[in-house]
């Protein structure tokens, strides 16, 4: 295996691994020899995943809005394999469309639990686990709409931007700990969350044209195409990457 992509013994956590992106990541990572902990809200999902997976895994339910789970997820990767090394915050959730004068405290609460919350909770955690040994890799999922505006979708725009805020202060204060912490930031990926996901337009196709217009290369990401970029971005020779905010989005952010 290629060294730059070899993550034999890492202990890899990965949060909302039942689906889309983390689901993806935990067969990449346990492919390359990691030792995983995976948690999500959706347990048959996550058991589903597990018995795809050759190497070692612990499953555990973690709904990251909750502090006492997201640690039970760090606590469960130091008991069963002495360490934690890589922590993707990758859970989260969307909302319906819905103009900004037409937002609720409901969507904006949710919002805040779990794709802001969530993100605390777990890279306190995290970085309490890898501080002792002087080094670790967070990776923070946010989002094209985490670094621009993104029309009725207001509220998730603001928890996206405070992901990478996190990102950012994160990778400040851990650098000298030896712990690098990176966002990245999809442009709309066919995930369940998009693929199955509110009609804008008559059908689920019509609808991918219309949110694919705004992108260069005028298509959707396939899952593979972002999990790619986030494995390069754990990647160990990936040493002198911190604090930074990837987009992956076909070149919309070039425009
Ligand atoms: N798909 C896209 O277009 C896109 C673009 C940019 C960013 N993202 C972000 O990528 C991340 C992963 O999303 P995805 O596209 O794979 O979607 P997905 O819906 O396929 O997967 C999300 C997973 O998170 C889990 N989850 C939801 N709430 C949770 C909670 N409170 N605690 C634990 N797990 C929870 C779900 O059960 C699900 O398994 C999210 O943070 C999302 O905002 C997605």
């Amino acid at each position: 295996m290629d060294s730059l992509l070899d993550f034999t013994d890492k202990v890899v956590l990965i949060t909302g691994a039942a689906s889309g992106f983390g689901k993806q990541l935990a067969i990449d990572f346990s492919a390359r020899g990691a030792k995983l902990v995976i948690g999500d809200l959706n347990i048959e999902g996550l058991n589903a995943v597990a018995e795809t997976l050759a190497g070692p895994v612990t499953v555990i339910k973690c709904d990251v809005s909750k502090e006492d789970e997201c640690k039970a997820m760090v606590d469960a990767a130091i008991e069963n394999y002495g360490q934690l090394d890589i922590a993707i915050n990758n859970a989260g959730i969307s909302h319906g469309y819905i103009p900004l004068h037409q937002m609720t405290d409901e969507i904006m609460d949710l919002q805040f639990d779990i794709n802001i919350k969530g993100v605390v909770y777990g890279m306190k955690h995290q970085i309490e686990a890898m501080m002792p040994k002087g080094d670790g890799v967070i990776l923070n999922v946010s989002s094209m709409a985490g670094l621009g505006g993104a029309p009725n979708i207001s509220a998730y725009s603001a928890a996206k931007h405070a992901v990478i805020g996190l990102t950012k202060t994160a990778a400040v204060e851990y650098a000298r700990k030896g712990i690098r912490v990176n966002a990245v930031c999809p442009f709309f990926t066919l995930t369940p969350m998009v693929a199955d996901g509110e009609l804008i337009g008559d059908t689920k196709e019509s609808t991918q044209e219309i949110l694919a217009r705004s992108c260069p290369m005028k298509r959707l990401g396939q899952p593979v195409e972002i999990t790619n970029v986030m494995l390069m971005m754990c990647s160990p020779g990936n040493s002198f990457m911190n604090g930074q905010c990837i987009a992956v989005d076909g070149g919309m952010s070039a425009m």
